[in-house]
C-alpha cells in the first residue's frame, strides 16, 4: 500500500479533566484511563513530530485545555513550529491576564462553547454556573482581537431556541458559529433519547438559520451540522478513516478521531512510537483506511468514496461490528436501529426537558 497523506490537523486533547458536566459530551466515559497526562515535552515532541509530518493547524482541546499549567509553553511551541493554533475551550479560567500571555505566545484563533442564549438553560446544560464567565470571554477575545468562534452544541432541549442563540453569537460579534448537532458518543450516547431532536424541532431550527444566513452573510460564517440520524446517507466522518486529522488523547493515545478509543483495535500510543510511525502503519489508523475493508452494500456502492461508508465508531456503537455500513444510511440492514431513535424522539409523548445524565466533574 503506498503512503497515506499527511494529515492536516491535529487534536491535541490536552486533558480530560473539566470544570463543566456537560450532558452531551463525547469524552470517554472511562476518564480513570487518561488521569497519567502527557508532559510538556511529551507534547512538544509530539507538536515536532506532526509538524515534521505535515501538520498546519493544532487544535488545543481537552476536557478543559485552560487546566493545563503548560498551556502557553504548549502554544508557543505549536507556534514556533509554524502551525495555526486554535483553543477549544469552555472559556472557564479564561481570564485577562491569561488571554493576554497566550496571545503574546502566538495563539492565532479562540472557540469558546455556549450552551444556551440565556443563564437557566446554559447552566442546566453545561452542569454548573458558567454563561456570564463566559459571555465575558467572548467580550475579552474581541478586545483582543482574535478571531472568533462560538460552538453551541444544539440537542433536543436547546433547538427551539436557535434564533436566540443566532442573534447572541451575532451581538458577541464572533466571525463564526458553529451549531452542531450532538453526535452519539461517550455522555451523549447515555443520554441519547433526551438529545435527540424531533424532526419538527428540525425543521424549524433550518428555517431559522437559512433566515440568518442570508441576513449575516458577510457578516458572520454559520455552519450548521444536522443530526445525521434524520439523513438518508451518513456523514464522511472525518473525511475518511485516518485521511486529514489525527487525535492525541492525554495519556498519548493516538486516535484516527476522537471516539475511536472505543474500537477493538490494538492502541497506538505516541509514548511508544513517533506520530509518522502511527500515522503511516499503526493497525488503528489502516484499518479501514481506503475502501478494501467494506462490506456489501458499501463495497459496491457508487458512493463508497464519497461518505466512506460512514463513521466507524457509530457503526460499533450500533451494531457492535465497526466494519459493518455505517446504520444512518438507508442501504444499511442496520438501519432500523436508526430509526427506532427517530421513531422515540417523534413520539407524541417524549417530553422536551427531559433528565439528562451530567458528565462527572473532574477538575
Ligand atoms: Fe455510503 Fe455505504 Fe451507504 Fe453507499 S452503502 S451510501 S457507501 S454508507
Ligand atoms: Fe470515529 Fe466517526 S467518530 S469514525
Amino acid at each position: 500500500m503506498s503512503a497515506p497523506e499527511a494529515p492536516f490537523g491535529l487534536l491535541a486533547e490536552l486533558t480530560y479533566r473539566c470544570p463543566l458536566a456537560c450532558a452531551y459530551c463525547s469524552n470517554p466515559l472511562e476518564m480513570a484511563a487518561y488521569n497519567d497526562e502527557l508532559s510538556t515535552s511529551d507534547w512538544q515532541r509530539v507538536f515536532a513530530e506532526a509538524a515534521e509530518l505535515g501538520v498546519l493547524q493544532c487544535h488545543l482541546s481537552g476536557g478543559e485545555p485552560l487546566l493545563r499549567r503548560d498551556l502557553t509553553d504548549l502554544v508557543r511551541t505549536a507556534s514556533e513550529l509554524g502551525m495555526y493554533t486554535n483553543l477549544v475551550t469552555s472559556a472557564m479560567g479564561l481570564s485577562r491576564s491569561r488571554a493576554t500571555v497566550l496571545r503574546e505566545a502566538g495563539l492565532d484563533h479562540v472557540q469558546i462553547s455556549v450552551q444556551a442564549d440565556e443563564p437557566t438553560t446554559s447552566d442546566r446544560i453545561a452542569g454548573i454556573p458558567s454563561f456570564e464567565r463566559k459571555l465575558e470571554a467572548c467580550r475579552l477575545v474581541r478586545e483582543l482581537d482574535w478571531p472568533l468562534t462560538v460552538n453551541v452544541v444544539i440537542h433536543r432541549q436547546n433547538i427551539d431556541r436557535i434564533g436566540a442563540i443566532l442573534a447572541l453569537v451575532e451581538e458577541l460579534q464572533a466571525d463564526r458559529v458553529e451549531l452542531a448537532n450532538t453526535q452519539y458518543y461517550g455522555w451523549a450516547w447515555k443520554n441519547r433519547s433526551a438529545l435527540l431532536p424531533s424532526k419538527e424541532q428540525l425543521d424549524r431550527s433550518e428555517e431559522v438559520v437559512s433566515a440568518a444566513r442570508e441576513r449575516l452573510a458577510g457578516r458572520m460564517e454559520i455552519v450548521h451540522v444536522l443530526p445525521d440520524y434524520y439523513s438518508d446517507y451518513p456523514k464522511p466522518c472525518m473525511g475518511g478513516w485516518a485521511a486529514r486529522q489525527l487525535t492525541v488523547a492525554p495519556n498519548g493515545d493516538a486516535l484516527p478521531c476522537p471516539a475511536a478509543q472505543t474500537l477493538p483495535l490494538p492502541r497506538a500510543s505516541v509514548r511508544d512510537a513517533s506520530v509518522e510511525e502511527i500515522w503511516t502503519s499503526a493497525p488503528l489508523f489502516t484499518a479501514f483506511r481506503g475502501t478494501d475493508w467494506m462490506q456489501e452494500p458499501c463495497r459496491t456502492c457508487d458512493r463508497r468514496e464519497v461518505d466512506f461508508g460512514g463513521c466507524r465508531c457509530q457503526a460499533f456503537q450500533l451494531t457492535g461490528d465497526a466494519t459493518r455500513t455505517d446504520p444512518v444510511c438507508f442501504k444499511s440492514p442496520d438501519h432500523h436501529l436508526v430509526e427506532q431513535a427517530v421513531d422515540g424522539a417523534n413520539a407524541p409523548d417524549r417530553r422536551v426537558d427531559l433528565e439528562l445524565v451530567p458528565r462527572p466533574h473532574r477538575a
